[in-house]
């Protein structure tokens, strides 16, 4: 019989946005997996009590924006100092703050929107490769994009927060052969998942809303957490460049976001 060790143990793991919803969950379960986690997230307060929930050693929490440049720099030195070594990037951090039609679209918005969903993930790749010390490329790892089923079928009133996850699920296909052999790139798409980012989709109409999956229910945090750390581990070792659907069967049906 063979012996399985927890798959991520040794590792260390970078994830941003990280202090409750889907990036919380993805770090209880590679603490749980064996790794070391650095989260990330705005309001520090929020974030310590996030860090202070999980045993003792396991996770280290860096305040601030996830697309500021001196943030980025900020997060991997610390990564270098405490644990010399960074082996797997979760780009979980995203924000939609507009609500209706592309036509009436606010452009500043737009912008913001793409400089955390897309700059700030293409950013945080580039300093971790670029970092002395950490050097993502040359030690090899693996990187995640949290994507939408929004970048693959037009969602109404969210459009260009769908636009700006297709320009990253583009990005990540793009980075998967420019950082290989030694660095995996995937993406998850995930439909609705019950976390405050996606509450008005569905508070108050969840039996409605679920009608549309046909595994009859919404994603939890917990449903995504599983799937990336799949494709951090070494059971992911031949997968790079792809994007795996995590919606309850909702486009194979014909629904969308
Ligand atoms: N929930 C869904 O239905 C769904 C579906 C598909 C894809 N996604 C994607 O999954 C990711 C996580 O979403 P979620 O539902 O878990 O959201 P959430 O529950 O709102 O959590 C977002 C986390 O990111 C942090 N954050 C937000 N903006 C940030 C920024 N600019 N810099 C650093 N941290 C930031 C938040 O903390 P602070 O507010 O303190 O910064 C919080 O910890 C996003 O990329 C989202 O687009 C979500």
């Amino acid at each position: 019989m063979t012996d399985f060790a927890p798959r991520l143990a040794g590792r260390t793991a970078l994830i941003t946005g990280a202090s409750r919803g889907i990036g919380l969950a993805i770090a209880r379960r590679f603490v749980a997996e064996g790794a070391r986690v650095v989260i990330t997230a705005r309001k520090p307060e929020l974030l310590a009590e996030a860090a202070a929930a999980f045993p003792e050693g396991t996770v280290l929490a860096v305040a601030g924006k996830s697309d500021d440049p001196d943030h980025q720099a900020q997060v991997l030195d610390t990564i270098a100092a405490e644990y010399g070594q960074l082996d797997i990037l979760v780009n979980n951090a995203g924000i939609n703050p507009v609500y209706g039609p592309l036509v009436d679209l606010d452009l500043d918005a737009a912008r913001r929107i793409l400089e955390v969903n897309l700059l700030g993930s293409l950013a945080w790749v580039q300093q971790a490769c670029r970092h002395p010390k950490l050097d993502l490329r040359g030690r090899g790892g693996s990187v995640i994009n949290l994507s939408s089923v929004s970048a693959q079928t037009p969602a109404a009133n969210i459009a260009f927060y769908g636009i700006s996850k297709a320009a990253l699920e583009q990005l990540t296909r793009s980075l998967s052969v420019e950082l290989a052999p030694t660095v995996r790139v995937n993406a998850v798409a995930p439909a609705v998942v019950k976390t405050d980012f996606a509450r008005a989709l569905y508070e108050g109409r969840e039996d409605a809303v679920s009608a549309a999956y046909p595994l009859g229910r919404l994603g939890t945090p917990e449903d995504v957490s599983g799937a990336v750390a799949f494709l951090a581990s070494d059971d992911a070792g031949w997968v790079t460049g792809q994007v795996l659907n995590l919606d309850g069967g909702l486009l194979v049906a014909g629904g969308s976001a």
